[in-house]
């Protein structure tokens, strides 16, 4: 499969909302079904344009977590200075669907990926494309795929302790802005710097404290930049479990929160800046699962399994029924542990779960199903970056 063809097959998704000719109830959703809350979520994407704006600062949020060009939009009217996408494929996505400003968060290190980038810049020139670079050999894919007359901006990526990506070595750091400089084709916008392994630390004041001293780590990398005399455009990292310790970080210029506008299990249960649970942001995704056989009577089977969550830690959770316990069964099953006093849930039910963690569940879906006020489901948005993974 050449890149050309994967890259045509991005761009040949269907990203736009459908209206639905009679909207409906939850009980007649094809369960499992993924369910966003549209006003919650929208509530939440308020309340982090105001946090960060308050603070000075900008917001690129991450669309790894949503992988839907119609809520990258919603966030760039709430006044977004651009869109985080991890990889080519979901940055493919965004830009094919307008997107003016798309940020790739992860490097790329192969011919393969270079050329792709190639054609992107080609495809959409009127769009401004970033991407982090880390390492020589990366910035040497880029040098030989990227043609004369195309424009790269490229971050520099800084790991401190995470060890995932970014490098760690100053001079790297600086030999890659010197390479950068002296080309043409590439601009040199900022750093990046994201501290990933902070962001589920339970304990809030840990939390806060190893993220600020992860930021005061990068002091030796910006005195080396401003004995260069440069100064970097763009300081941008950090994510939803340190939305309100980030920003009072002077050099950073953007935080890119991913998870604040839908919220998942694996962060309600860290505690916030006052509360012993996460809950500065409304829950506004859920997965609907119906209730399908009942084998013993203390438990109940349900239609969703890993096929319909993704779970690293946690399990999901029913916020109608307190105390029930969900437990894996399978790909296409789960099973609800009934207690006592909690027989009253019967077969042909719908019920919605608490994702264990968002992104990687949503990348499980087709689509979005739109709840409004009302109680009903109008419309149906898209996961067009769905399973762009590359
Ligand atoms: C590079 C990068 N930035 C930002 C985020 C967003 O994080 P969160 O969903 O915790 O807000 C992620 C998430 O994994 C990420 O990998």
């Amino acid at each position: 499969m050449s890149i050309e063809f994967a890259l045509d097959q991005a761009a040949a998704r269907v990203s736009a909302p459908t209206t639905l000719r009679r909207p409906m109830g939850l009980d007649q959703l094809p369960t499992p079904a993924l369910v966003l809350e549209r006003a919650a979520m929208e509530r939440n994407m308020r309340k982090m344009a105001d946090h960060v704006h308050a603070a000075g600062k900008g917001f690129r949020p991450h669309s790894k977590t949503h992988k839907c060009p119609t809520i990258a939009k919603l966030q760039v009217q709430m006044g977004a200075v651009g869109i985080c996408a991890a990889k080519i494929s979901e940055a493919a996505i965004m830009l094919e669907a307008g997107i003016p400003s798309v940020l790739i968060t992860s490097p790329i290190a192969t011919p393969t990926k270079a050329q792709a980038l190639n054609s992107l810049l080609g495809t959409y020139p009127d769009c401004e494309l970033l991407l982090v670079v880390d390492s020589e050999q990366g910035l040497a894919a880029l040098q030989e795929a990227i043609a004369p007359e195309r424009r790269l901006g490229l971050l520099v990526d800084i790991d401190l302790s995470m060890g995932r990506t970014g490098t760690r070595e100053v001079d790297t750091m600086l030999r890659l802005i010197d390479a950068v400089m002296n080309d043409v084709r590439f601009e040199f916008r900022g750093i990046q710097h994201y501290a990933g392994h902070l962001m589920h630390i339970e304990d809030y004041s840990k939390r806060r404290d190893k993220s600020l001293a992860s930021w005061s780590r990068l002091d030796e990398f910006f005195t080396a930049l401003a004995g260069r005399g440069i100064s970097p455009e763009i300081v941008t990292g950090g994510g939803t479990g340190t939305y309100d310790v980030d920003v009072a970080v002077e050099r950073l210029t953007d935080i890119q929160v991913g998870s604040y506008i839908f919220m998942d299990e694996e962060y309600r249960v860290l505690a916030s800046s006052g509360a012993s649970r996460f809950e500065d942001f409304e829950l506004a995704l859920t997965v609907a699962c119906s209730t399908i056989s009942q084998p013993q009577s203390k438990t109940i089977t349900v239609d969703g399994g890993y096929k319909a969550f993704a779970s690293d830690s946690v399990n999901p959770v029913c916020d109608d029924l307190p105390g029930v316990e969900f437990r894996f069964a399978g790909d296409e099953h789960g099973v609800l542990i009934l207690g006592e006093g909690q027989q009253e849930v019967r077969l042909g039910q719908v019920l919605r779960f608490a994702a264990p963690h968002c992104d990687p569940t949503v990348n499980l879906h087709d689509y979005y199903w739109i709840l409004e006020d009302d109680g009903l489901v109008h419309s149906v948005w898209p996961i067009s970056a769905r399973g762009c993974s590359w």
